[in-house]
């Protein structure tokens, strides 16, 4: 038995997707677990360069089984698009590659407008979100008025649903000035659509259960990353769902004593997209740099990311967060010759030291990071394969990090290529059988 989750540890946008290509080699089954087309995950295969949204990052090697778990909300035309580039690959040939469970919540076009409406009504209150119609689906599945996948098969049912769900959602596109959706349109898209997704679609619970009582090796991959978790994160600058690793539970309907592994990932510095407090946020030329030379521009919506020194004192919120038991740490290479670095080690609020992560943003907004400042690299490490050989002050950053954090790192990224990646160990083997 062998489940791993790779979950985010600061606010999305870690490198996951590279880190679950690299593991799925090491796993039978890849399952996606929350979020939707919010996350994108970049994957870079030689020449080859490809941005999945829904479908899990496993799904480049050939032969391993990709799964989207019931807590996924699915845009139908966002997947739909996304198993055309993969298909046109000469992957996903046959359905039984990919399982979408018959659960997921379905994004509607609707989600997407009123996502936008209320972005754009809230001003200077504004979340920043990826107007992808997460929040407002997730509002559907949770009132009980929501439509999934499984649905798609019964077109007397999707219309029963959609007719009793549309006064109330054009009551509200109207309210923000919006144009009323119609019936016939949305039909027209969806039937199009079940054609496409019907076949993968199955009981994805049940599946995963039946994997890992085979003893399979199953690795969960995360999106976004803990600081945006709904309940745990920096409220109300967060996604709508539980991002902690724990959420794979109640995602695919597994006791909690079925994971045994959770590896959180983290750039060597941070970033965030949207709005919301970042206490190390480098809003000056340094910050600038970080982003054109890390290319921090997000995959979904082309938003410049925010930028800034890592901060210990988040991970070390994330890490109990997510229960980590691994970390993977990436985008290493970016800060070679930036110069001596800075990491984040203690909070300060009206002079006193912070003993809790605080999420409320009135708080974090006002807390005064504590630096403590190491020596910097010049030497490029994108070729090196062994922790071992990387100049001194890396070796000193990973100690810092894995000192503070009390948690080893078994994953090190020198570089956006598949190759360019230090592995530990594999993560489903138990460390001490
Ligand atoms: P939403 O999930 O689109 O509602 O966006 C809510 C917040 O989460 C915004 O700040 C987004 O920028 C952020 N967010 C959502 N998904 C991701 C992700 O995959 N990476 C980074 N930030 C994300």
């Amino acid at each position: 038995m062998a489940g791993l989750v790779v979950a985010g540890a600061q606010w999305g946008d870690e490198g996951k997707g590279k880190v679950v290509d690299l593991l799925s080699e090491f796993a039978d089954v890849v399952v996606r677990f929350h979020g939707g087309a919010n996350a994108g995950h970049t994957l870079v295969v030689g020449e080859d360069r490809l941005v999945t949204h829904l479908i899990p990052s496993g799904v480049l090697r050939p032969g391993k089984r990709c799964v989207i778990g019931p807590a996924v909300v699915i845009d139908p035309q966002v997947l739909v698009a996304e198993i055309d580039e993969v298909q046109k690959r000469g992957l996903l040939q046959r359905p039984e590659a990919l399982l979408v469970s018959h659960r997921c919540h379905l994004v509607l076009p609707y989600h997407k407008l009123l996502d936008a409406a209320r972005e754009s009504a809230r001003g200077a209150l504004k979340i920043g979100t990826t107007l992808r119609g997460i929040g407002p689906c997730l509002e559907d599945k949770v009132a009980r008025c929501g439509l999934r996948v499984g649905d798609l098969g019964d077109s007397g049912l999707v219309n029963a649903r959609l007719s009793a769900r549309l006064p109330e959602v054009n009551a509200l596109l109207v309210h923000y000035g919006r144009e009323p959706v119609r019936l016939e349109d949305l039909h027209a898209g969806l039937r199009e659509q079940a054609e496409r997704i019907l076949p993968f679609v199955g009981d994805a619970g049940a599946l995963v259960r039946a994997e890992l009582a085979r003893g399979r090796a199953v690795l969960f991959e995360g999106a976004q990353g803990a600081l945006l978790d709904i309940d745990h994160g920096t409220y109300p600058y967060v996604t709508s769902s539980n991002t902690v690793a724990g959420a794979v539970c109640p995602s695919l309907g597994l006791g909690p004593r079925l994971v045994e592994e959770v590896m959180g990932i983290t750039k060597a510095y941070s970033t965030r997209v949207g709005e919301g407090p970042f206490p190390t946020e480098l809003a000056d030329e340094r910050g600038q740099l970080l982003r054109a030379r890390g290319h921090e521009v997000g995959a979904t919506t082309g938003r410049p990311r925010r930028c800034g020194w890592l901060d210990l004192v988040a991970l070390r919120y994330a890490v109990a967060l997510h229960g980590c038991t691994s970390l993977g740490l990436t985008k290493l290479d970016v800060l070679g010759g930036f110069g001596p670095l800075k990491v984040a080690v203690a909070y300060r609020l009206d002079g006193r030291d912070l003993q809790e992560y605080p999420t409320e943003p009135g708080v974090l907004e006002r807390v005064e990071p504590v630096y403590e400042e190491l020596e910097g690299w010049d030497e490029d490490i994108r070729d090196l394969r062994e922790r071992e050989a990387l100049p001194t002050p890396v070796q000193r950053l990973l100690k810092r990090i894995e000192g503070d954090l009390g948690v080893p790192i078994e994953l090190i990224s020198v570089g956006a290529a598949r190759a360019e990646t230090i592995v530990s160990r594999n993560p489903f083997r138990r460390k001490n059988p």
